[in-house]
């Protein structure tokens, strides 16, 4: 069973702006999704859709066949953890540690699976440290990365990210690579919205790319960011390895480290 169905979806927030103007897009269970596309795109605004959020001005969002206006925020929650751009947005609790627990306790988890689902997160999360301090004295990373934890402690079978890696350094960008995989490994649907072309290419399965509300194209990463034409509406560069390689004349699209070494260890003929 597909796991999220878009269909013609349309939303005007009040102030008149059209944020999506009719997307189609099919996830289905299991699938690493990369969205991205300029500031303004919509990306956001479709994210908030998956978990109820935003309701649809007209058009359908259906998960696992179930039509999702029927639906409350509550019941969607269980089903759906959306981690906010903004983690201001998000996180309310005088501690770490009550902000990451506050999911599965209000998912009616218990007191000692939702303490065991919390530690699991801010180990993942590298904020075990930080539990009993509160949010708003970490840094801005560190917040963003508690946002993230509080998503996960939720242990829901779809996860949605809202640029998780805006601000991390290196450390914690590779921490939320592993947690994408151990996402993945475990059947779970993970969808991302994201502004870090390397971190896509290297992550994520599907790559979704949007401009002015609504999806242009949809592909693997080798697939999308050799549609320069594509690329070049959604004003996204493609990742670094794909440009490197263009620029010795390689043929082959290559997008990542790894299928950067293979490639070079083909030789000029495996090149293409
Ligand atoms: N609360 C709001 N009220 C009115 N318009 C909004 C609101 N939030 C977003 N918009 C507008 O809707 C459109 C889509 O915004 P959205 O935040 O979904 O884009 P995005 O692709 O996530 O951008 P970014 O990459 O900057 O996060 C933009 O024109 C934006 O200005
Ligand atoms: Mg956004």
């Amino acid at each position: 069973m597909t796991a999220i169905a878009i269909e013609d979806l349309v939303f005007r927030y009040p102030s008149g702006v059209t944020a999506l103007d009719g997307v189609d897009l099919r996830i289905d269970p299991g699938e690493t999704v990369a969205v991205i596309g300029q500031n303004g795109a919509g990306k956001t605004t479709l994210a908030r859709h998956l978990n109820g959020i935003h309701r649809p001005t007209s058009g359908t969002v259906r998960l696992d066949g179930r039509d999702t206006a029927e639906r409350s925020i509550a019941s969607l929650s269980a089903s759906v953890g959306y981690v906010f751009q903004n983690p201001a947005e998000q996180l309310f609790a005088s501690t770490v540690r009550a902000d990451v627990e506050f999911g599965p306790r209000n998912l009616g988890r218990g007191e000692e699976e939702a303490r065991r689902l919390a530690d699991r997160a801010l180990e993942a999360t590298g904020l075990t440290p930080f539990a009993d301090h509160h949010p708003y004295h970490l840094s801005p990373a560190d917040r963003k990365r508690v946002a993230l934890a509080a998503v996960l402690a939720m242990d829901t079978p779809v996860v949605v990210l809202d640029e998780p890696t805006t601000g991390q350094d290196h450390a914690a960008v590779t921490r939320i690579a592993r947690i994408v995989a151990a996402l993945r490994d475990e059947g779970r649907t993970v969808v991302a919205v994201s502004h870090d072309m390397d971190f896509v290419a290297e992550n994520f399965a599907r790559v979704v790319v949007m401009a002015q509300g609504r999806v242009i194209a949809d592909g693997t990463p080798g697939e999308v960011f050799t549609r320069s034409a594509d690329l070049e509406r959604a004003r996204v560069e493609p990742p670094q390895m794909l440009r490197l390689a263009a620029e010795l004349g390689w043929a082959r699209p290559v997008t990542t480290v790894p299928e950067f070494l293979d490639a070079l260890r083909a030789g000029p003929s495996g090149r293409g």
